[in-house]
């Protein structure tokens, strides 16, 4: 098939066909994925403001949103107001966040995680918790080493992520999604470079990988595998991430799943070019000759495929109508997102995108570079006669 973008009209595309997640159907493949944007308070609970953002994100009926990762336990809150999912005043927070979200008829996945070492020591210092990884390897350009857990805390760890899955289904998630990406704890024991133990948990492919699929089970066994979802960057370099034997090691943890015998919600994979250090460097061309096409094809449609890695609506089209075509595939975006709350509207109706100012992503607990971004004139008039009250939330009203 000829490769030209300009074949595909995206509203006419596969974007816009149903999708069977789970338990639910989505209107559409275009997926708001995980960000973080550090709108919590002090204490890592989530803003109020939090409400409008997320809602306007779901504000296409039978969008899929992913929250931003969300810690675990207070010991892997590791960075000023991200989120986390532990104490009641936490989960009420959340659930309010997901009512706003189902009220505009859209679906609600929390993203889970432990940050490891890639949290911020000083932060842990100053709470007195430890600074852990999966052994004593202090990240790139930092002198500050972590401490090897114990099997205790490993099991400790198994059994957080079991609880934050459960409050999340209390709070009303559809579902949870299980970081296991990007140089965070998880990822942490599978990089070879990282993960250095000469226990269970470490050394061979098998013994890195057991963390990540013992949480995985663990979950399974909790909220049930329709409502479990796991996101790996098999490519990323991003804190100290690059595996040499990717090939080997995401083959087994595929092969692994398929052997639980669910149906998982999905599986999000991160392409080379989705890196965040790539995206950070701003370089295009690294990775080029990567695909995920060996995960994909032993994967084999187990479920649906979350693809990210700046895409636009023109390479999406393509992307799910020739490279993807033999899979059910959903495209995250995720900037284009952050400064279009009308996104998919805009997508189906041809409607211009904003443009995204990254210097405001991450201002902490700040309305600004957040729900500053408009919705379309074409939105608000085809809506005028059912304007959802989130739409029109002010930032006085919200942030107290
Ligand atoms: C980040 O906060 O920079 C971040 C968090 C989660 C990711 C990637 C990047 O998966």
């Amino acid at each position: 098939m000829n490769s030209n973008a300009d074949r595909y009209i995206p509203s006419e595309s596969r974007l816009f066909k149903p999708l069977r997640v789970g338990s639910f159907t989505l209107q559409n493949r275009i997926v708001f994925p995980p960000l973080t944007r550090l709108r919590s308070d002090d204490g890592h609970v989530p803003l109020p403001l939090m409400q409008k953002y997320y809602a306007d994100r779901g504000s296409s009926p039978g969008t899929l949103v992913i929250s931003e990762a969300t810690a675990i336990s207070h010991l892997e809150e590791g960075n000023w107001n991200n989120p986390g999912l532990v104490s009641d005043m936490q989960t009420e927070a959340w659930r309010k966040i997901i009512d706003a979200v189902h009220a505009n008829g859209s679906f609600f996945f929390q993203q889970i995680w432990a940050m490891g070492r890639a949290s911020n020591p000083d932060l842990l210092a100053a709470r007195g918790f430890p600074y852990r990884s999966s052994s004593a390897v202090a990240m790139k350009g930092s002198a500050i080493v972590p401490k090897a857990m114990t099997e205790n805390e490993i099991l400790e760890t198994i059994q957080d992520f079991v609880n934050t899955a459960k409050r999340a289904v209390s709070a009303g998630a559809d579902g949870v999604e299980i970081h296991s990406a990007h140089g965070y704890l998880l990822d942490q024991f599978l990089t070879a470079s990282v993960n250095q133990r000469t226990d269970k948990w470490g050394g061979s492919i098998e013994n890195r990988a057991r963390l990540t699929l013992e949480v995985v089970k663990a979950v399974v066994g909790a909220i049930g595998g329709e409502r479990v979802a796991i996101r790996f960057s098999p490519y990323a370099g991003f804190q100290g991430s690059e595996k040499t034997d990717f090939r080997e090691l995401y083959t087994y943890l595929i092969t692994e799943l398929k052997k639980m015998n669910v149906r998982f919600a999905y599986l999000s994979l991160v392409e080379a070019t989705g890196d965040p250090g790539a995206l950070i460097w701003n370089d295009k061309k690294i990775h080029q000759d990567k695909t995920l096409d060996f995960i994909l094809e032993e994967w084999d449609n187990l479920s649906p495929v979350i693809v990210a890695g700046g895409y636009q609506p023109d390479t999406a089209a393509r992307a799910v109508e020739e490279h993807y075509q033999k899979w059910d595939v959903m495209v995250a975006f995720g900037r284009h997102f952050i400064a279009n709350p009308d996104l998919i509207f805009r997508i189906k109706n041809g409607i211009p995108l904003a443009q995204y100012n990254r210097p405001t992503f991450y201002n902490h607990k700040q309305w600004l570079g957040y729900n500053d971004y408009p919705f379309s004139q074409e939105f608000v008039e085809a809506h005028s006669h059912a304007v959802h009250p989130m739409i029109e939330q002010k930032e006085e009203a919200v942030v107290a």
